[in-house]
């Protein structure tokens, strides 16, 4: 039997010892853990797809910021829970610098993570009102928020958006708010895993039905000002990262540095709430929190309880870079928009060995190139494709556990594989598709 790039018997072996039941359905954690061993037992590097980590050096201005907070002393102290002055301050201005959205400095409030973000925000929006005890996910969406759903034992529902685009979002969306449970409806915009990015339309569609329906919309920017077709660069002038926000007073926006300023590890993230949502009080909220009022309950409630506020030398790096990139003395777009480029590549490789791009429209629009893109190989489903790709060195995830109903996709990030691997990739796909021939 012809042997593949990665020696069949390895891959087998690997596959077995962890125990892993179905490739398809593996978490992405699992996937890296598989791979990590199939490169270690085969000394070959694979093209490695499975996880959205940044490939990019952090940001000086940040890295020099939290040395200087340390040096300082600043570890000593706990940091105020909702967050170091000036990167409120900061904070207010970039969403006002880049999105053109009116905060005040109060409604920013710094979060280990964008996941953080996330798991306060679900604390508090869904249960603003008893009756409202449900979380809408307009998916394909990032699997480790259902999962803390699932740790905080709330309820949640989902719809994969690719049918319903354009001016098919608002009956399906109002299918499920007009049932009275949904509190909260939450996407991510581009959007992990797919890089659909919503259009101005469907976001007033989401916004007005979230008035009509006196809903809370969690905007997730974890790829912020990523939708590479336009220069969402300069601070105050259009065009502007686009927004639920310019339609609804109903969000939240969770704000990620892990990608746009490639600091992931030191874990820091901003929630943005609107002002009015802010101060809006919930008699209900008094249920599980010292105040009806929502600002509040996120601060001294959730995150408070979480991990009482965020890293002190952290929010000193954020702050730094974002008064950067307000001055504009840090183009933070320009840094990341190589991403765009690597996936413009890799697409026009998937594709000439046979490869379709799964998620592929906006409305009218191609998609953006950007940190993901979407694939599928006629007659295979995403679980097989997974598993068969591993022998050619190539991992993924499948698109099966992002809530997409195209289980015959997988996720590909483009954020690790550098151009030099290109050449390994091609000669990869290649074998890949001698041994799958298409009719
Ligand atoms: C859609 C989405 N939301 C949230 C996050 C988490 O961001 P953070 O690293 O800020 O916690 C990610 C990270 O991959 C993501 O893709």
């Amino acid at each position: 039997m012809k042997d593949t790039p990665i020696p069949n018997s390895i891959v087998k072996a690997k596959i077995a010892e962890t125990g892993i039941e179905n490739v398809g359905k593996a978490t992405i954690r699992e996937i890296v853990r598989l791979v990590s061993e199939i490169e270690n037992a085969s000394g070959q590097k694979f093209i490695r797809m499975e996880m959205g980590v940044p490939g990019l050096e952090p940001s000086e201005f940040g890295v020099n910021a939290e040395i200087a907070a340390l040096k300082k002393g600043v570890a000593q102290f706990y940091p105020i829970i909702d967050g170091l002055p000036e990167l409120k301050i900061e904070t207010s201005k970039f969403v006002k610098n880049f999105m053109n959205v009116d905060v005040d400095k109060k409604c920013c409030i710094p979060t280990v993570g964008s996941m953080q973000g996330g798991m306060a925000s679900f604390l508090v929006a869904n249960r603003c009102q008893a009756q409202k005890d449900t979380v809408l996910f307009i998916d394909p969406g990032f699997p480790v928020q259902k999962q803390q759903l699932k740790v905080l034992g709330m309820k949640y529902e989902t719809f994969d958006v690719y049918n319903f685009r354009g001016p098919k979002l608002k009956e399906k969306l109002e299918s499920y708010l007009k049932k009275g449970n949904i509190s909260t409806i939450i996407y991510s915009n581009p959007n992990n895993p797919s890089w659909i990015c919503f259009t101005d339309t469907e976001l007033q569609t989401i916004g007005e039905l979230a008035t009509k329906y006196d809903t809370i919309v969690i905007e997730d920017l974890a790829y912020f000002a990523m939708d590479f077709r336009k220069d969402l660069s300069k601070p105050g002038k259009p065009p502007y990262q686009v927004s639920v926000a310019n339609y609804t007073d109903n969000w939240i926006m969770l704000i990620s540095s892990s990608k746009a300023f490639s600091y992931a590890g030191q874990r820091i993230g901003s929630l943005v709430i609107s002002d009015k949502l802010f101060d809006r009080q919930y008699p209900d909220l008094k249920r599980y929190f010292a105040s009806d009022r929502f600002g509040f309950s996120i601060i001294y409630g959730a995150v408070y309880s979480l991990s009482s506020g965020t890293s002190h030398s952290a929010q000193y790096g954020l702050a730094a870079m974002l008064k950067a990139a307000n001055e504009g003395k840090l183009d933070f777009v320009d840094v990341v928009r190589v991403y765009g480029e690597r996936a413009k590549s890799m697409k026009k490789l998937f594709t000439s060995y046979g490869f379709k791009i799964v998620y592929d429209m906006d409305e009218d629009k191609p998609l953006a190139d950007g940190f993901y893109f979407t694939i599928s190989y006629p007659g295979f489903t995403g679980g097989e494709l997974i598993e068969k790709l591993l022998y050619y060195g190539i991992s993924a995830i499948s698109l099966g556990i992002t809530g997409s109903e195209r289980t015959e996709g997988l996720r590909a990030c483009v954020s690790q594989t550098h151009p030099d691997q290109f050449a390994d990739l091609e000669f990869r796909l290649k074998c890949f598709q001698e041994d799958h021939p298409l009719n």
